[in-house]
């Protein structure tokens, strides 16, 4: 067995076959016939890299627009993570127990305290999106005493049982999820909610800016709306910041100022995931105002997640936290978000027959084409070009990007000029 290499230990092909023949023969045989049947290999700052050795015209390196929806926040390799991560092991770190009482999880969650929105102060621990969503919504049951949970129809909040129950039907549908207790209405539609929202009703879910819904930008004072109708009816407001949070729109948090500045809105939980992983180490949050404490005041062994908190995961994200906070770096974001969203409304002008719309904020924009058809041409078309990005799953004709926040302006430049191409090779 090798283990003094990790990329090319067989050849490519080999490779591809070993992947669909023990992990999944169905998306292989997907990205084949895209022409992307290639293994990932090294990873640097903005840019993936394939395992070399494959013919045809078939991408070396491509520029990273879906950074896993933001698990790569900070580019692939951010030296001080990399450093900080090889540092925390040195020093004795590992996942910690999970039982015990934890001085990196205590550090961790006091810096979160200090940079989230209004009270939100305590902080739970897990290791993926799903399952952070999934407490958020069960502290808002056993808090409210009531069941019903109100989320936006093309919503996805993961693959875990009440995240799943919140996201839209084409995730749930096939394994038969269906509860009356999940309500599912359009989003960004005050009358819709105004109907729905009850004294059965335990919590309100929504992505700030629905991703996989098509990157959708709610009209200003929606979400005051929201909170508003919340709070008239008891209900626990929960924004799911995992796409959103940690800077994505140029401010730390989307619901707080990142969809308009002078908008912020303090839900009652806050969710976060993917980019606190800082692309090395799972670990996701939910982050919630100290009353929903009382929650856990008969047992404090009512929710547990073993591997969720690791006290290297979390010394890694104290990392990241101190890097994407400053206030430069949010300014960068600003800087070279609005650049790129210039760039793709000249884009939009110059190919008006194939685009129709441009949305966004800070560093996460969606481009809406005609139909679904010239959407998924147009990705596979800046795959071609050497762009990663993708379409939005429950909205197939947004095309949607979020690059590394580490995005200088040159690479601005240069991930415009790959985008023009591929729109004219469409
Ligand atoms: C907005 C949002 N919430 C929750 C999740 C679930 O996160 P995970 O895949 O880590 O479970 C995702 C994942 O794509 C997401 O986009």
């Amino acid at each position: 067995m090798q283990f003094d290499k990790v990329f090319g230990t067989k050849d490519q092909d080999s490779l591809v076959d070993l992947y669909a023949k023990y992990v999944s023969e169905p998306k292989a045989s997907f990205f084949k016939q895209i022409g992307l049947g290639v293994i990932q290999a090294k990873r640097e700052g903005i840019k993936i890299h394939m395992l070399e050795g494959q013919g045809g015209n078939r991408p070396l390196e491509l520029i990273d627009c879906h950074t896993s929806g933001g698990v790569f926040n900070l580019g692939h390799h951010h030296p001080e993570i990399d450093r900080t991560l090889k540092k925390g092991l040195d020093l004795g770190l590992d996942i910690g127990d999970h039982h015990l009482l934890s001085e990196q999880r205590a550090l961790l969650a006091k810096q979160l305290a200090d940079l989230l929105p209004g009270t939100i102060s305590k902080t739970m621990f897990s290791v993926g999106g799903g399952e952070a969503i999934d407490l958020a919504i069960k502290l808002s049951r056993a808090y409210t005493k009531r069941k019903k949970i109100i989320s936006a129809k093309r919503a996805y909040h993961g693959v875990t049982g009440f995240a799943l129950g919140a996201s839209a039907p084409s995730f749930k549908d096939p394994f038969f999820w269906d509860s009356p207790d999940f309500v599912q209405i359009p989003f960004a539609d005050p009358d819709a909610l105004k109907k729905s929202i009850n004294e059965d009703t335990a919590c309100v879910l929504f992505e700030t800016i629905p991703a996989t819904g098509g990157i959708l930008i709610p009209p200003e004072g929606y979400f005051a709306e929201v909170r508003e109708l919340c709070d008239e009816n008891n209900v626990v407001m929960i924004a799911d910041e995992v796409q959103t949070g940690l800077g994505r729109t140029g401010e730390l948090w989307g619901i707080y100022g990142g969809l308009y500045p002078k908008e912020k809105v303090v839900p009652d939980i806050i969710v976060l995931a993917k980019g606190m992983s800082s692309g090395v180490y799972p670990l996701s949050t939910t982050s919630y105002k100290p009353e929903l404490e009382s929650v856990f005041e008969g047992d404090p062994f009512l929710h547990i997640s073993t591997t969720g908190g690791s006290e290297l995961g979390c010394y890694v994200t104290r990392r990241m936290l101190g890097i994407i906070s400053d206030s430069s770096f949010l300014a960068h974001i600003t800087k070279v978000g609005s650049l790129f969203g210039k760039g793709l409304l000249k884009l939009k002008n110059e190919f008006s027959d194939k685009i129709i719309d441009v949305r966004g904020r800070g560093l996460m924009w969606g481009v809406e084409f005609i139909d679904e058809f010239t959407s998924l041409h147009f990705v596979l078309s800046s795959v071609r070009n050497g762009v990663f990005c993708d379409y939005c799953g429950n909205n197939k004709a947004t095309s949607k990007f979020l690059p590394p926040l580490i995005i200088s302006e040159n690479e601005i430049e240069e991930l415009l000029e790959r985008l023009t191409a591929a729109l004219m090779n469409l």
